[in-house]
């Protein structure tokens, strides 16, 4: 095995060499001819031989390591003993410049089907770097893996069915400054303190690894940790104190855990801390007031914990601070003046917390290059306006994020010219909110807002003009304002992104403009509780938003998360974020709209919900109604809505609310599995009509039908009574001559009368028993 691993350049010369001198003993002027030449040869000879045996030893490791393997690519072909040009040269290795040893081992994206069990680690006395980065291996990491006693720099990760724990020999790695374990699918391991051990350690990544416990007091002794990122496991316990220790750290991942308890004060000390990452944790209590002390610190996220009270007003002590996240806390106060020397801040967010504070106040004045403000779901107050009727944030003119939704603040927005002519803003959100004022024609278009948000407000005057000129726009909630006239018909060309259009609970009116179906995108329309009259427009065939069913997930819009849409579907307020995208409904309830229900609705086959209550429509229900596939809520309450229920009506397999009471429908109730599902006979009401399940049985005749009945039979009888005359004169004339000559005539005639006697005494029948039922 050894020898025919002597393929190398330098190997071939030397036994070369070896004949050359065997074959020159003879001859004394061919070894005084080569003799100096020799001499150098051998000399290499004598260097190369010696350590090729500690590379053949890890070469061998190697190959009967890859010969326990069920399969890797192509790449691993390159180890073999037959390719001449050496072990130094193959795939993934590199050797120390001697070529006398592997130094470093990289294989990366390999797809790897085994396990380490069979890699012979102590037969790498040498080996600086090992890297196994996303390959298909399984099995646990061995201890053996502690005798790699020179190794700096160990990465396994993404091998997501690496199983066990990290072994806690791992500890005797005494030169190992990175250490990266991530996307590992481990057993519930938790951290071995041993890793303290590890004082060069400048970098740990044990991300996704699914450790339990604590984070070991023995982590303090990492003075020169740089980088600590513990991301998306199960850790338990506290932070601890001795995390101060670490004195070196620049970012500090804990993201995705359930660590509770106290931010250590000890945090302080981390001079050189630039990141510090503790979302979704269950840490709480006060933050402590010298987290800002860090000149370096820029970045914080403290998003979805539990932290209360003040938030640090010193927070922007160290002047570098540039995002600070901390939505979803129980934050109950802002000083004020807290942002006022924030000069660096970009990204603010406070969303949903419980923070009493004059939001002016909180910033004075707002740094110039703020990008994003998020504080929606809050109890802000205090006006939005400077004394010069300005609004406060006139500075900040890089704004693209502002959302100051649900909080208490106050001000009318008419002269301020700034807010609306943010050029770089493109999310606004200003509902439920107190402010007021008419939204003015000279500002000047922003052509980049996506988002606008101002429901719930006091909002008036006429659509907005200015928004005529903003052609990204894909959301528009003007909802609960005061809003009036009509809706423009430039809206659609003007607005061709637009996906979700609410303008309910205004006092827009005159007919919707049949323009408003161009909307190839939109896929939420909420007209309701506004004074529209005229006709429901009825050519659909351009609104592609709703003839398809939308996906959840099938938007890069990057504001989806941000938006917040009341709608009502089911009877219900329901406040729609995230999962908005695959709503698609139409919702024209309580207005003033007439005539007949547009046969090309039943097209929109994407439509969830569609809410047509408290109209003066008129006309059938369109009979293929069943094709609405998708529909879960359908309200026709309240119109004047005529004739049958269309069978179809019970295949909409999907339909969880219904409502089509208060109409003048008739005929029987469709049955159908679906519809069995709806016994509150309320939903039929007041349609004097209907019959069948849930509401009375249409075998029982009403007193109308009885009467109509009746009348039929009166006449069978004097059919009846007709034919016998008409008969006893016919056959007194005919009876000899023709019956006698034609058997069959007299058959057929026979036949009639006696049919005609039978129906009419079956109905008699009939007629008896139901009112006998009915006095019963
Ligand atoms: C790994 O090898 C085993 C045995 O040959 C085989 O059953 C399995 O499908 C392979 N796995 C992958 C991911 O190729
Ligand atoms: C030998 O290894 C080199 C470097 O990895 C590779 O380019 C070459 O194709 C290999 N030759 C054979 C015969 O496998
Ligand atoms: C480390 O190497 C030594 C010597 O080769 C061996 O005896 C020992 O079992 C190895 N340790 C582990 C944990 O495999
Ligand atoms: C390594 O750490 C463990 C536990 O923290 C300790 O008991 C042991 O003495 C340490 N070993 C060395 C060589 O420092
Ligand atoms: C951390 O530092 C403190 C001094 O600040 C020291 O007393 C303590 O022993 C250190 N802890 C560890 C685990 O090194
Ligand atoms: C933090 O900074 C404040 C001044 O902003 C200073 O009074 C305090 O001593 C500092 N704390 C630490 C632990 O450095
Ligand atoms: C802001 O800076 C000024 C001037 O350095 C200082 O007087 C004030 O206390 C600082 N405010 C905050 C909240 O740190
Ligand atoms: C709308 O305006 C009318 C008068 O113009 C006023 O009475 C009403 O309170 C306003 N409604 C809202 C919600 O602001
Ligand atoms: C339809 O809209 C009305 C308000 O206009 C609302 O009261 C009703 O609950 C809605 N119907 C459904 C099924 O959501
Ligand atoms: C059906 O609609 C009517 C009128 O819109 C409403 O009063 C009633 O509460 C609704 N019934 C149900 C069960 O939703």
């Amino acid at each position: 095995m050894a020898g025919r691993l002597a393929g190398r350049p330098a190997d071939y010369f030397c036994i070369g060499l070896y004949s050359v001198v065997q074959q020159s003993t003879s001859q004394t002027q061919a070894i005084m001819k080569h003799f100096l030449l020799s001499c150098t040869y051998l000399l290499l000879c004598a260097i190369v031989t010696p350590v090729s045996a500690g590379i053949r030893r890890e070469a061998e490791a190697l190959l009967s390591w890859k010969a326990s393997l069920a399969g890797a690519n192509e790449s691993l072909s390159s180890w073999s003993l037959a390719n001449s040009t050496g072990i130094c040269h193959w795939m993934y290795i590199s050797c120390n410049s001697a070529r006398s040893t592997i130094v470093n081992l990289n294989i990366s994206g390999a797809s790897l089907n085994g396990t380490l069990d069979k890699f012979n680690f102590s037969a790498f006395p040498n080996l600086k770097k090992l890297i196994l980065f996303q390959n298909g291996l399984y099995g646990n990491i061995p201890e053996g893996i502690s005798n790699l006693t020179s190794l700096v720099q160990l990465q396994i990760s993404s091998n997501w069915y690496v199983t066990g724990t990290i072994p806690r020999g791992i500890g005797r790695l005494k030169q190992l400054t990175e250490l990266q374990l991530g996307g590992l699918g481990l057993d519930g391991a938790a951290l071995p303190e041993e890793i303290g051990n590890l004082t060069s350690l400048t970098k740990i990544a044990l991300y996704s690894i699914n450790l339990t416990g604590s984070i070991p007091l023995t982590f303090g002794r990492l003075k020169k940790l740089r980088l600590l990122n513990l991301r998306n496991n199960s850790l338990t316990g506290h932070i601890p104190l001795e995390i101060g220790n670490m004195t070196e750290l620049h970012r500090m991942d804990l993201t995705q855990n359930y660590l509770h308890g106290q931010i250590p004060d000890t945090v302080s000390r981390l001079v050189k801390l630039n990141r510090l990452l503790l979302s979704e944790n269950q840490l709480g209590g006060d933050v402590i007031h010298e987290l800002g002390n860090s000149s370096m610190l820029s970045y914080i996220n403290m998003a979805k914990n539990s932290f209360s009270g003040v938030f640090p007003p010193s927070i922007c002590a160290g002047g570098a601070l540039v995002t600070v996240l901390a939505a979803y806390n129980g934050f109950t106060s802002l000083r004020s003046m807290t942002f006022q020397n924030c000069t660096t801040l970009e990204h603010i967010d406070f969303t949903e917390n419980k923070i009493v504070a004059d939001l002016m106040a909180c910033f004075g004045k707002p740094p110039e290059q703020l990008r994003g403000l998020t504080v929606s779901n809050n109890h802000l107050y205090g006006t939005l306006l400077t004394d010069d009727g300005e609004v406060f944030l006139c500075n900040s003119t890089r704004l693209s994020l502002l959302d100051l939704s649900n909080n208490a603040l106050n001000g009318d927005l008419s002269n301020s010219k700034c807010l609306w002519n943010m050029r770089h803003l493109e999310f606004m959100d200003l509902s439920s909110n107190s402010l007021s004022g008419v939204v003015p024609f000279l500002a000047t278009p922003n052509r980049n807002l996506q988002s606008l948000h101002l429901a719930n407000n006091h909002f008036s005057g006429a659509f907005p003009l200015v928004l005529k000129k903003s052609k990204k726009l894909i959301t528009l909630d003007l909802g609960g304002n005061n809003f009036s006239g009509g809706i423009p018909s430039w809206i659609s060309k003007s607005l061709p992104d637009l996906r979700f259009l609410l303008l309910s609970s205004n006092m827009f009116d005159g007919i919707i403009p049949s323009q408003i179906l161009q909307f190839r995108q939109l896929q939420l329309l909420d007209l309701s509780k506004n004074k529209f009259t005229g006709r429901i427009p009825s050519n659909f065939g351009n609104f592609t938003g709703m003839i398809q069913e939308q996906k959840n997930g099938n938007s890069t819009y990057c504001y989806l998360p941000a938006e917040q849409l009341r709608i009502v579907l089911k009877n219900e307020g329901y406040l729609y974020n995230f999962t908005i995208s695959f709503i698609v409904g139409m919702d024209l309830s309580s207005n003033f709209l007439s005539q007949e229900i547009p046969k090309g609705l039943t097209s929109l086959v994407g439509l969830r919900y569609l809410n047509l209550s408290r109209n003066h429509l008129s006309g059938g229900i369109p009979g293929d109604v069943g094709n609405l596939a998708l529909l879960e809520s359908l309200d026709l309450s309240e119109n004047q809505l005529s004739g049958e229920i269309p069978p179809s009506l019970a295949d909409l397999k999907a339909l969880g609310t219904l409502n089509l009471s208060t109409n003048g429908l008739s005929g029987r109730i469709p049955t159908g599995s679906q519809l069995q599902t709806f016994p509150d006979p309320s939903i039929y009401s007041n349609n004097p009509g209907l019959c069948g399940f849930p509401l009375q049985d249409c075998v029982n005749p009403s007193a109308s039908n009885q009467n109509d009945m009746k009348q039929d039979e009166d006449m069978e009888t004097l059919w009846l009574y007709c034919f016998v005359v008409a008969g006893v004169i016919f056959g007194f004339w005919l009876y000899w001559g023709m019956l006698f000559c034609k058997e069959t005539w007299r058959h057929v005639f026979y036949q009639y009368v006696d049919n005609m006697q039978d129906k009419v005494i079956t109905k008699k029948i009939a007629a008896y028993r139901a009112s006998k039922l009915r006095h019963e």
